[in-house]
């Protein structure tokens, strides 16, 4: 009974000082060192906690710093982060002078502070995470009494309230640095932080090789950051003065727990802290796209991931080495067309706008007045300036950083960025627009003459329609009715929307296999135990049933070994779904729709792919985009685009050597009849792979997509050809769509719209007749 009585009391005293830690719990005393193993600390709101701990993976012993409210294991700091304790002997405690040391076995210092000589020190976890050092009778809460604080020496890790930057009178720098691994806090390869060269710019690091350049501040953000305002629970600030270059971000809300890190692979992320869902969500993160790496289209040119190619030039530019840079290698970047004639003071600016600013470690800022005349006005009167923006975009703007060097790491954003303004000659900034009216005109020539042609060859090519095909070395037997174009002239299996669901688990995400240009993949097994994999089309695909239906009548014609077998669609409720064969070991569909590989698909055209699946200009067969003829044969024509789609990895629509405006096809042909088909071939691929049997398929691909019809072979001789090993295949002769349109300067407007009006003057021209 007393034992009962004992355990029972002893257990609410255990209560007692677990729920409601003593005064003290957030202080480090002389003689209570933290024990591997004991009590850490608790900050005095219960925020943060400060301990020992072992990374995920790993035995070894830390001291750290982490979040004490959240589920999620998070930790923010490590004062050890580079000489771990290995035993369970290690110990946190403070020497009389109020210097920090840990030691581990035997006693042995494994870290320490800077040695510091307080005569009554006070070590207190503060609740904003903040594990600071100080004279007992000072301010507690004042910055200026720490005498050490963890704020100033970041790990991974910057909390609200922490300095990231300079101190200018001591050159302390305080920057983050990114574990090595998951398990490992030692300082790995990323760091970022402030560089001070020019008007000082945010860098993210890996080495001393800059990875991603955020930019200068400009009043309401970084410029490399045009995001950062459109969340309006944080508070940014940048201090510049004579003394420091710091940045500092705080919660507006404090309840809202966020923090920014570099992770180890590399990314600079802002973390908020969902309470609902128990995650870390990414408010936002860089490096995110091919124009956030460092100098992506050389000197002078401009990134703009909206527009394929990347890479283009500014008004009064154009590429350096046209060839080059026709082939994606635009290291080179542009150059003026007309140089500059700056003592008669004649030039004048093209406005970039909606641009994250080039690099200004090389610029110098002006602060002498507040509008952009007289930013213009100064950049005009010194001949060695070749750009100028404003330095200050807050409120009515002020100040201007002016350039005297090649722009680099120039971007464009579709949202945010601010104006840019680039030094060009007269000549080029009045003739441009007169010039761009000339070259239209040229263009809609040309294009009406291209169609007349192409109609009046169409004509003769229907009067002859029964001549059998030149130079043909095989005869191909013609068979009629058998590859009819409804989807229902195929024996394909409409699958019931519950049975796919079933077999998806409901489309569970664990079932998730990836996200495809057109939607989410899904993996699942019937019934019969057969694996399949679910092509669920996004909803807001725009593609209507019967372009659907296109797509699923030209798969099942493909069903040939390397590729995935179609087992059937399914059609219902507004969902529409391909089903296909499971192929464990990432099937060529994977590859082909793999996003990780989005680098060899630019931006737009995925954008092309989520809309509409085959029938895209792309795809689509002169005579049918021209004359709205549709065959047997148009198929025949897109099944060889998606041939040379795959063999190449790249895209139809993408101009691949800009000098004569090649498409895919005409590239691929220029490369054929040069005898360097291989050229083509997807570099993803690397080099084993039979070269004879990827020449054979470029082959047929080209035979494929030749201009005439009636040129093209049957889908049956297409399959014949792509399985026999017989070398007598018939010379392709020239594709159609050569050429899209005429000479274009890479920098000049979108594609879209060249192919928009296309498909216009075709149908204007051909609907009357
Ligand atoms: C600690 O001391 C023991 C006994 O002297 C020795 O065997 C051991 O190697 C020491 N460990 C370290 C880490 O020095
Ligand atoms: C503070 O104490 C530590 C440990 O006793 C010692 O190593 C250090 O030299 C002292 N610092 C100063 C400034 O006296
Ligand atoms: C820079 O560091 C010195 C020495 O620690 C300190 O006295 C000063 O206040 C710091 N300056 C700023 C702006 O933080
Ligand atoms: C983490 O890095 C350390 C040191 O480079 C290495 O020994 C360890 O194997 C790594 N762990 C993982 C999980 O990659
Ligand atoms: C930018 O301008 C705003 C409004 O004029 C001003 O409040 C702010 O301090 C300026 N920022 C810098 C970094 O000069
Ligand atoms: C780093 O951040 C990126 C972007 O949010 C994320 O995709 C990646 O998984 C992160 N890496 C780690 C190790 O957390
Ligand atoms: C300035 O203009 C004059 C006359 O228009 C011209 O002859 C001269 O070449 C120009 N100067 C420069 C440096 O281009
Ligand atoms: C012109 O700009 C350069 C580079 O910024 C600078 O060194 C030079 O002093 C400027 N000249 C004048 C007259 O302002
Ligand atoms: C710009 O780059 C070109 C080479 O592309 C070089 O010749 C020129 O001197 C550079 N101009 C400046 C101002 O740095």
């Amino acid at each position: 009974m007393m034992r009962r009585l004992f355990g029972a009391s002893f257990l609410l005293y255990l209560l007692i000082t677990l729920s409601s830690p003593s005064k003290g719990a957030d202080t480090l005393t002389l003689d209570h060192p933290i024990a591997d193993g004991g009590q850490p600390l608790i900050s005095e709101g219960g925020s943060f906690a400060l301990g020992f701990f072992s990374p995920t993976g790993s035995d070894s012993r830390y001291v750290g710093i982490w979040y004490n409210k959240i589920s999620a294991p998070t930790v923010v700091w490590v004062a050890n982060r580079q000489r771990p304790v290995t035993g369970k002997d290690g110990s946190l405690s403070v020497a009389a002078n109020g210097t920090l040391v840990i030691t581990g076995e035997n006693s042995t210092v494994v870290w320490s502070s800077p040695s510091l000589d307080l005569s009554h020190p006070v070590v207190q976890l503060l609740d904003d995470g903040n594990f600071v050092v100080r004279e007992a009778d000072g301010n507690p809460s004042d910055p200026n009494n720490f005498a050490w604080q963890s704020f100033d020496y970041p790990t991974d890790t910057l909390l609200p309230g922490m300095k990231l930057g300079w101190n200018l009178t001591t050159r302390f720098n305080r920057q983050l640095t990114s574990w090595t691994n998951a398990s490992d806090p030692a300082s790995g390869e990323y760091t970022y932080g402030i560089d001070l060269r020019g008007e000082p710019q945010f860098f993210e690091w890996s080495g001393t090789r800059a990875v991603w350049r955020g930019g200068p501040w400009n009043g309401l953000q970084l410029t490399g950051v045009p995001q950062m305002t459109s969340y309006d629970k944080l508070s940014l600030q940048f201090f510049v003065d004579a003394t420091q270059v710091v940045f500092v971000f705080h919660m507006i809300d404090a309840s809202i727990v966020s923090r920014l890190v570099v992770n180890y692979s590399g990314t600079l992320q802002r973390l908020v802290w969902d309470d609902d869902s128990k995650f870390w969500n990414t408010l936002w993160y860089a490096p995110v796209d091919p124009c956030d790496t460092i100098f992506p289209c050389g000197p002078n040119a401009v990134c703009d991931t909206s527009r394929s190619p990347l890479c283009g030039c500014p008004q009064g530019f154009q590429p350096k080495n046209p060839t080059k840079w026709g082939f994606r290698d635009v290291s080179d970047g542009c150059v003026r067309k007309t140089e500059v004639d700056c003592r008669n003071g004649t030039d004048g600016f093209a406005l970039v706008s909606g641009a994250k600013l080039p690099d200004t470690s090389s610029s110098t800022v002006e602060w002498f007045g507040t509008t952009l005349d007289q930013c213009r006005a100064k950049c005009l009167k010194n001949c060695s300036c070749t750009a100028y923006a404003q330095a200050n975009i807050s409120g009515s703007g002020s100040g201007c950083i002016l350039w005297s060097t090649n722009l680099t790491d120039l971007r464009v954003y579709g949202g945010g960025g601010q104006d840019l303004y680039v030094r060009a000659a007269a000549a080029d900034l009045d003739s441009e627009s007169s010039h761009h009216r000339i070259h239209a005109t040229a263009i809609t020539v040309i294009l009406a003459l291209f169609i007349l042609i192409l109609a009046l060859v169409g004509c003769c090519v229907w009067r002859r329609k029964k001549r059998s095909m030149p130079g043909m070395a095989i005869s191909f037997t013609e068979r009629h009715n058998d590859e009819g174009t409804e989807a229902n002239d195929l024996d394909l299996p409409l699958f019931d929307l519950g049975t796919v669901a079933d077999a998806t688990g409901n489309f569970s995400i664990e079932n998730k296999l990836g996200e495809g240009g057109f939607g989410p993949v899904y993996k699942g097994k019937l019934e019969d135990e057969q694996e399949i994999a679910v092509k669920r089309l996004s909803k807001s695909s725009l593609q209507g049933v019967d372009e659907f239906k296109n797509e699923v009548v030209l798969i099942a014609k493909l069903q040939h070994r390397n590729l995935v077998r179609l087992l059937g669609c399914c059609i219902q409720g507004g969902e529409r779904m391909l089903i296909y064969e499971y192929m464990p070991n990432g099937s060529l569909d994977s590859f082909l729709f793999d996003t990780a590989k989005g680098w060899i698909f630019g931006g737009d055209e995925t954008e092309v792919n989520t809309k509409r699946v085959v029938g895209t200009y792309g795809y689509m067969s002169p005579e049918y985009a021209m004359d709205g003829i549709f065959s047997v044969k148009s198929d025949v024509f897109s099944f060889g685009v998606l041939v040379l789609e795959i063999i190449s990895g790249k895209k139809n629509r993408g101009i691949y050597d800009a000098s004569r405006s090649l498409n895919l096809l005409g590239y691929t042909w220029s490369l054929w009849r040069e005898g360097k088909g291989l050229d083509l071939v997807d570099e993803a691929i690397g080099d084993s792979y039979p070269k004879a049997e990827v020449l054979r398929c470029m082959k047929v691909g080209l035979l494929c997509v030749q201009e005439r019809p009636e040129d093209r072979p049957t889908m049956s001789a297409v399959l014949l050809m792509l399985g026999s090993d017989s070398p007598l295949l018939p010379q392709p002769r020239q594709p159609g769509f050569v050429a899209i349109r005429g000479p274009l300067e890479p920098d000049s407007s979108t594609s879209k719209q060249d192919s928009l009006s296309i498909n216009n003057v075709s149908v204007t021209m051909f609907e009357g007749r």
